[in-house]
């Protein structure tokens, strides 16, 4: 079977760099394509000091024709949310399966790429997060909140490197997702300051400084009792891993599908 063929958005990029370092340790997968708004017309290698692979930077505005010339099978794209939003509906036209990890995307964002993704036939994973532990730490959030009910508060307090441009994480308000459909539909409350009584809802809190990977912490806080669940990244490794797992796993999917990271950890 013939390798498949990867591009990055984003290349340049803390994840991109050491997506397309682990793609070149993979078998059966092949970088076709680097794309960032940096870097255009260097070695992606040279540029993330991989030694020359001879795949030059190109521009996102040539991301159609690109992908088309280097036959890409899958576009890998970890920028920022208003450069996903336009540069995931171009490569689903030009007939390329996604694996989205940029967050911070708005509902209209996500959903304007899946009916690129249904309209042209291709599949997508769309997650806030690639690595296998968060798969299991969204389970056991899920368990927790189907045992406990809505007798207990829940609060979630993530912590990010002061570089992260979007909050609260995508991870956070997943985790929030999953926990709401639990208990029957919960508001959010991101932060609080002033007058501000406790409702039912979900309380979510963004914390900010150094070179913090992702920290994750889930209470359920009960009257007398409290627990605590928490994912710890110890490195940007194990969101790279998953990444390329999925890009692996997405071109042999049914098409026109937007699948979740759950469905390749199945
Ligand atoms: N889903 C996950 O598992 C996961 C894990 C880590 C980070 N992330 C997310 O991935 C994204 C990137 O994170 P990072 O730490 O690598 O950020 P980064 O700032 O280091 O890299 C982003 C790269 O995207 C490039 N870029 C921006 N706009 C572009 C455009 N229009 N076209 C082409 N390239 C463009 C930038 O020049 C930069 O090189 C963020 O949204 C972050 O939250 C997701």
């Amino acid at each position: 079977m013939s390798d498949v063929r990867v591009a990055l958005v984003g290349a340049c990029g803390k994840m991109g760099s050491l997506i397309i370092r682990r793609l070149l340790a993979t078998d059966g997968v092949a970088l076709s394509a680097a794309f960032d708004l940096v870097n255009i017309g260097k070695d992606v290698g040279e540029v993330i000091g991989a030694g020359k692979l001879n795949v030059l930077v190109s521009d996102s505005k040539d991301l159609s024709s690109v992908l088309k010339e280097t036959r890409t099978d899958v576009l890998i794209d970890f920028t920022i949310a208003p450069a996903t939003a336009v540069n995931a509906p171009v490569a689903a036209a030009a007939g390329v399966n996604l694996i989205i990890g940029t967050t911070g995307l708005t509902a209209e964002q996500r959903t304007n790429i899946t009916e690129a993704v249904i309209k042209n036939n291709v599949s997508a994973v769309i997650s806030s997060n690639y690595s296998i532990g968060v798969g299991v730490f969204f389970k056991l959030i899920r368990d927790a909140a189907r045992y406990l009910g809505n007798d207990y508060d829940v609060e979630i307090i993530e912590a990010h490197h002061n570089q992260k441009k979007d909050a609260p994480s995508g991870t956070a308000m997943t985790a929030a997702e999953i926990i709401s459909k639990e208990m029957g539909g919960k508001d959010f409350v991101f932060g609080r300051e002033g007058l501000c009584p406790r409702g039912k809802e979900i309380g979510i809190h963004a914390v900010r400084g150094g070179d913090i990977v992702g920290d994750h912490t889930v209470m359920f806080i009960g009257n007398s009792e409290r627990i605590e669940l928490r994912h710890q990244a110890h490195s940007r490794e194990i969101f790279v891993g998953g990444a390329v797992m999925a890009a692996k796993w997405v071109v042999s999917q049914k098409k026109g599908v937007v699948y979740e990271m759950s469905d390749v950890l199945n």
